[in-house]
């Protein structure tokens, strides 16, 4: 049998112990996944009790109220609070969502919370995503266009714009493609669903005048076909969006475009 080691400073240690206020009455403990690039020390799982009597009821209530009043330190991403901007995305009880719309009382015993997996951690519960945003970069994600701009805006029948209905709403929190394997073992290389959904995001629009270079830049065995409909990436996206289908869709147009 093959036996795998973690480098010694990737193991991860148990850190600090906050207990709740002494009159709370109802409690919930979060681990909490910690790791500070200037002290050089194993990332750590620091456990918080929060009262839940004294906060909101999301995920990322908990988390502020850990910061503002338990450990100004810990570090994490979060802008709208309400599901729109996709930069509280994170590992939470095993499944990557977006702290601001997770109820935390949904989750049975302790909220384990981690940064989104298989990315570089800058620190805490802050991912690198450098990788993904230079591809999305890559497919150019705005409106293409050759023929002159019209002296108003570009039209679309109501039949053309459902097109982008399922697309439009994708916030570019990455919970899918850092679920996805293949993303994991071929990410750089394999643009990954969020990138592929965006990219079907433009081909699909009717207003769009570069589908077939858009697909030129898609054709080729890593940057779209590395996807194996595994499926992680719809199971996951917290705004119920269906990434696998938007890659079957663009592998379609790929067909089509040959007969
Ligand atoms: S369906 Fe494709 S993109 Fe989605 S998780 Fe599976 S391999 Fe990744
Ligand atoms: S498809 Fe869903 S999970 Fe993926 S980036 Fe968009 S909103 Fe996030
Ligand atoms: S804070 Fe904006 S999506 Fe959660």
């Amino acid at each position: 049998m093959v036996a795998f080691t973690l480098p010694a400073n990737s193991k991860i240690t148990q850190g600090k112990s906050w207990p709740a206020p002494s009159d709370a009455k109802r409690t919930k403990t979060f681990k909490v996944y910690r790791w500070d690039p200037d002290t050089g020390a194993n990332p750590r799982i620091d456990t918080y009790e929060v009262d839940l009597d004294d906060c909101g009821p999301m995920v990322l209530d908990a988390l502020i109220k850990i910061k503002n009043e338990v450990d100004a330190t810990l570090t994490f991403r979060r802008s709208c609070r309400e599901g729109v901007c996709g930069s509280c995305a994170m590992n939470i009880d095993g499944i990557n969502t977006l702290a601001c719309t997770m109820n935390m009382e949904e989750i049975a015993g302790e909220v384990k919370v981690y940064p989104l997996p298989h990315q570089p951690v800058v620190k805490d519960l802050v991912p690198d995503l450098s990788q993904a945003y230079a591809q999305l970069a890559m497919i150019e994600p705005w409106l293409k266009t050759t023929t002159p701009d019209p002296e108003r805006e570009r039209l679309q029948s109501p039949e053309e714009r459902a097109q982008i209905d399922g697309l439009w709403e994708c916030i570019l929190c990455f919970c899918c493609t850092t679920a996805c394997p293949s993303y994991w073992w071929n990410g750089d290389r394999y643009v990954g669903p969020a990138v592929l959904l965006q990219a079907y995001r433009w081909i699909a629009d009717s207003r769009d005048e570069f589908t077939g270079e858009r697909l030129d830049q898609l054709e080729d065995p890593f940057r779209l076909y590395r996807c194996h409909t595994i499926m992680n990436c719809t199971k996951t996206c917290p705004k119920g969006l269906n990434p696998a289908k938007a890659i079957a869709e663009i592998k379609k147009r790929m067909v089509q475009r040959k007969v």
